[in-house]
């Protein structure tokens, strides 16, 4: 996005499509990671319901609740100054229609500052993402791999393949059309994403789903090597954040057990 924009809107996602600029978001969780991506220039920060994985140890996001995702929120509105940060919707507080979704994105509206929501789901979300818009709140949308979907979709799988690649464009058009300000493409083939991301006038944010999309977005932690799991092929690590720290924190613990810290410099005297 172009520099220099004081606050990122929705709107300037809009026009990051029109200039051919890519937009570029990131996962956060808490107030010191949402600082330093901030300043980092990222567009957009989303408390992903993959806090679930990240931050909570589960397998999927699917047990993630709107009360563990709510604070983790306010900590990452705290943070930022520039960035738009995007409120992940979870699994179970949006799906059985467009009232449950209101009532859980207004919360996040309300209690934590977040400046939009996302939501899973093209055809099947379209009532709840009208609603919401209909409502003054801005709708992000995720199609292709929806993550809260795993066990339906019978695992990670690539989505939009074959028969499949018709429901992928149609969920995207969906979303659109229901008042979505931008779209999640997850785990999608290049060429799928390239069709919809030429077909729709709001951007296509990518996520596995090749070169051409609009913009791009990773979780922060398969980004800079924080991870214990395999790495989804679509990543690329640009850091090994967690071998540098348990190098640094083996490192310390060596030095309390040879008396070597503290050191001199870390005492307190009494004058
Ligand atoms: O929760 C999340 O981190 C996400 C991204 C994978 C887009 O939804």
């Amino acid at each position: 996005m172009t520099e220099p924009v004081k606050r990122v809107r929705v709107r300037h996602f809009g026009q990051a499509k029109h200039d051919g600029t890519k937009i570029v978001g990131l996962t956060s969780y808490d107030y010191l990671t949402a600082g330093i991506f901030d300043r980092a220039g990222v567009d957009f920060l989303l408390v992903g319901d993959s806090a679930g994985n990240v931050v909570f140890g589960h397998d999927t996001t699917v047990p993630t609740t709107v009360d563990e995702l709510i604070p983790l929120t306010k900590a990452v509105v705290r943070a930022s100054t520039r960035a738009l940060v995007v409120a992940d919707l979870p699994f179970g507080s949006y799906e059985s229609g467009p009232d449950d979704a209101l009532h859980t994105a207004v919360r996040f509206m309300k209690e934590t500052g977040a400046h939009a929501v996302k939501l899973e789901g093209g055809v099947r979300s379209t009532p709840q993402i009208e609603r919401l818009v209909n409502s003054g709140i801005p709708v992000m949308g995720h199609v292709g791999f929806t993550p809260q979907s795993e066990h339906g979709l019978g695992g990670h799988v690539v989505q939009g393949r074959g028969a499949n690649r018709q429901q992928v464009i149609d969920d995207a058009v969906a979303v659109e059309r229901a008042g979505a300000f931008a779209v999640v493409l997850e785990m999608v083939p290049e060429n799928v994403a390239t069709e919809v991301t030429q077909a729709l006038t709001i951007p296509t944010i990518g996520i596995g789903a090749g070169r051409y999309t609009d913009g791009q977005i990773l979780v922060w932690t398969d980004l800079l090597g924080v991870n214990t799991g395999r790495l989804p092929r679509f990543v690329t690590e640009y850091a090994q954040l967690a071998a540098h720290m348990g190098d640094a924190v083996a490192s310390w613990r060596d030095d309390v057990r040879n008396g070597v810290f503290p050191s001199e410099e870390n005492i307190f005297t009494d004058d």
